[in-house]
C-alpha cells in the first residue's frame, strides 16, 4: 500500500475527478476527507455534485477498508475551510495529502469583453482563490508535522488559451504560479506543492463527470457529439480516463515522488505539447 498510514483530504469529491482520485487514494491505503459543495451554486449554469453522491464517493472508498470523513463545504467559505481542516486534524490526529480539486468549467463562453464582473469574481473565487484557501489552512498543520504534498489541479487551460474561457483559463493558469510560489515557500518546511493539468477527460459513467459536457454546453457544441470532438483535439485521439489523473496524483501523493516539488504534470494525451 503506497498511502499505509497517511490522511488525504479531497476537494469537489462528490464526483468526477474527485471522486476518482478519492477511490485511488483510498484503494492505496489512505484515509479520505471528503469536501464538496454538495448543491447548486447561484451563478454556475449546471448542477453541481450532491450529498448523495459524496456519500457514495464515501461508499465506493469504505469498500477499500479506509476511515472516511464526509464534510460539506464551499471553499469560498473561509471559516468552513478551516473548520473541515480542524475536523479532519481532530478525527485522524494528521493531514498528509491535499488535493486541491473543486473547480466549476461555467459561466464561460463568451469573449473576454463580454464577461460580466460577477461571473469573473465567481469563476476566480472558486477555482482559484478557493484553492489558495484549502492551500493556506492546510499548510499550517503540513509544516508543524514537516510533512505533507498539495496537489492542485490545474489544467491545459493553465498551460495555453482557449477562445471564450478567459476566466477558466486566468485561475488555472493562476493555480500554475501558486503552485510554484508555494513550493519554494513550503520546501524547506517539508511540505511539496505539485499541478497536475489534465487535458479534456472523459465524463466517465462511473464517477458521473459533468466538466466536458459543461464546456461542450458553454460552447454550443452538440451534446451527442461533443467527446469525439474533444478527443479529435488530442494528439493521442483519445480522451484522458478519470483513472489516468488519479494515478498521478496518487504518485504525487507518495513518497515516491520525495523530490519532486514546484512541478507541473500533464496529463493530457499530448495535447499541450503542441
Ligand atoms: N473534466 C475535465 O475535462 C477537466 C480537465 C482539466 C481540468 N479539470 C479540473 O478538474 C477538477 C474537477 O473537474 P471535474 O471534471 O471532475 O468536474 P465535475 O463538475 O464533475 O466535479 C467538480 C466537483 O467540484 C464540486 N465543486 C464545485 N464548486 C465547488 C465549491 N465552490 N466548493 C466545493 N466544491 C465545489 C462540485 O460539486 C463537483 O462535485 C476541476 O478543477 C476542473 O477544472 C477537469
Amino acid at each position: 500500500m503506497r498511502l499505509d498510514q497517511k490522511v488525504a483530504l479531497v476537494t469537489g469529491a462528490a464526483r468526477g475527478l474527485g471522486r476518482a482520485c478519492a477511490v485511488a487514494l483510498a484503494a492505496e491505503g489512505a484515509d479520505v476527507v471528503l469536501a464538496d459543495v454538495a448543491g447548486d451554486v447561484p451563478g454556475v449554469p449546471y448542477p453541481l455534485g450532491t450529498a448523495s453522491q459524496l456519500e457514495h464517493t464515501a461508499r465506493l472508498c469504505r469498500e477499500h477498508g479506509v476511515s472516511v470523513l464526509v464534510q460539506q463545504v464551499d471553499v469560498r467559505d473561509r471559516v468552513r475551510v478551516d473548520e473541515v481542516v480542524a475536523a479532519a486534524v481532530e478525527r485522524f490526529g494528521h493531514l498528509d495529502v491535499l488535493i486541491n480539486n473543486a473547480g466549476i468549467a461555467a459561466p464561460s463562453g463568451r469573449p473576454v469583453h463580454e464577461v460580466t464582473e460577477a461571473d469573473w469574481s465567481l469563476m476566480l473565487d472558486i477555482n482559484l482563490n478557493g484553492a489558495w484557501r484549502m492551500l493556506s489552512a492546510v499548510a499550517p498543520v503540513m509544516v508543524a508535522q514537516r510533512a505533507g504534498s498539495i496537489v492542485n489541479i490545474s489544467s491545459t487551460a493553465g498551460l495555453v488559451g482557449y477562445r471564450n474561457f478567459a476566466g477558466y483559463v486566468t485561475a488555472k493558469h493562476g493555480l500554475i504560479g501558486l503552485t510554484k510560489a508555494a513550493a519554494l515557500d513550503l520546501a524547506p518546511l517539508k511540505v511539496r506543492v505539485n499541478a497536475v493539468c489534465p487535458g479534456s477527460v472523459r465524463d466517465s459513467d462511473w464517477v458521473e463527470g459533468r466538466m466536458l459536457a459543461a464546456i461542450a454546453d458553454s460552447l454550443g457544441i452538440d451534446a451527442a457529439e461533443h467527446e469525439q470532438i474533444f478527443a479529435a483535439e488530442q494528439p493521442t485521439n483519445a480522451l484522458v480516463e478519470p483513472e489516468d489523473v488519479a494515478a498521478t496524483t496518487v504518485w504525487l501523493a507518495s513518497d515516491e515522488s520525495r523530490q519532486v516539488t514546484g512541478s507541473v504534470v500533464t496529463v493530457d494525451g499530448g495535447f499541450s505539447t503542441r
